[in-house]
């Protein structure tokens, strides 16, 4: 069989552990050639590729991003995208396309096999919130970097007396701000799912501050909105091909009020790509290898439309199309939990 693999969307800590584990498998295992895409769907919309060996993908296990390169390039925007793709994926001779994405790049695939094309997917995404898959390699890293910071700027906050905001990736869900947030013991934590009374922050901060803790820490995902009339609304950015916005700003804002309403001295820190860069985890490693492996077993058995996914401990097979149907957000019972220790 000749098969092609593409890393499309945001990079992600893990991508190499797919493909390398899909090229081992693939190769050795299965007899097949491997072509790597370059940069997402951009690859087979321009038919810009190379072939993987086992050679070309050794040592790229514990390396961070993506060896084939990534972009977030939607081929259903192209008014012939599906031909195109159709084409040159039939010119490049191959027998399917395994594509390695979050929810827009899965969100493609998917509509893509509904035409007709062979392909199947790998979930990847920092933000763990792709349906259809208890967790998503990326996230375990990203998480690990966002609570060295929240450890750091601990010690410094109580050193100046500080309130330190820590703004964290996730554009629909906080599972990264609360994961984080959790392990880091913030004082605060903010998520998309739940509009956040700017009010309410700072009376935690206060209560706080009458007990003798004069710093404390608050964790925002980027994607935190306030609860409607509390607090300016900030105008949508630039949007991308899949019509995002690109976001941050949130973490700033809030500094201001917090400083207006309470006169403590607050800063923010933002992450930002620092959450998806360098090596992986070696949970995310695993995770990674284990979809790899399985993605290319699917491959072999012809089952398009499909995604190897994490439930529970073990992988299965599940419908892309339910892959991306719906978010996974952080269930209210999951935040209420962990706001019992807020302030
Ligand atoms: O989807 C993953 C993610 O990390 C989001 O949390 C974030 O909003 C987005 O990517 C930012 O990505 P970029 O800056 O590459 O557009």
């Amino acid at each position: 069989m000749r098969l092609g693999v593409l890393t499309g969307g945001g990079d992600c800590p893990g991508l190499n552990a797919v493909i390398r584990a899909i090229v081992r498998k693939g190769v050795d295992h299965h007899g097949h050639a491997i072509v790597g895409f370059r940069d997402g769907w951009r690859g087979p919309l321009e038919s810009a590729y190379e072939e993987l060996t086992v050679e070309s993908t050794r040592g790229i296990l514990p390396r961070g991003g993506t060896i084939l390169g990534s972009s977030r390039t939607n081929p259903l925007k192209r008014p012939d995208g599906v031909e195109t793709l159709r084409r040159n994926l039939e010119g490049v001779h191959l027998d399917g396309l395994i594509a390695i994405g979050g929810e827009d790049t899965l969100g493609a695939a998917s509509a893509l096999y509904e035409e007709g094309l062979p392909v199947l997917g790998v979930p990847k995404t920092i933000d763990n919130d792709l349906g259809g898959t208890d967790a998503t390699f990326g996230f375990d890293t990203a998480v690990h970097v966002a609570t060295e910071a929240i450890d750091r700027l601990h010690t410094t906050a109580e050193s100046h007396n500080r309130i330190l905001i820590v703004e964290v990736m996730g554009r629909h869900a906080g599972w990264i701000a609360l994961h984080s947030g959790l392990a880091g013991g913030a004082d605060v934590i903010l998520i998309p799912e739940r509009p956040f009374d700017v009010e309410e922050v700072c009376r935690l901060l206060e209560r706080r501050h009458a007990r003798g803790r004069y710093f404390s820490i608050v964790v925002v995902a980027e994607g935190a909105v306030p609860r409607e009339g509390t607090m300016e609304v900030l105008a949508a950015g630039q949007t991308d091909d899949f019509g995002h916005a690109r976001l941050g700003g949130i973490g700033q804002r809030l500094e201001r009020e917090i400083e207006d309403r309470t006169g403590f001295e607050a800063r923010t820190t933002v992450l930002g790509h620092v959450q998806r860069g360098g090596t992986p985890t070696a949970f995310d490693r695993v995770l990674a290898t284990r979809l790899g492996l399985a993605a290319v077993d699917a491959a072999t058995e012809l089952r398009w439309g499909t995604m190897p996914a994490l439930r529970g401990t073990r992988i299965e097979l599940v419908p892309l199309a339910e892959a991306v149907a719906e978010l996974r957000t952080v269930p209210p019972e999951d935040y209420e939990a962990a706001e019992v220790l807020f302030g």
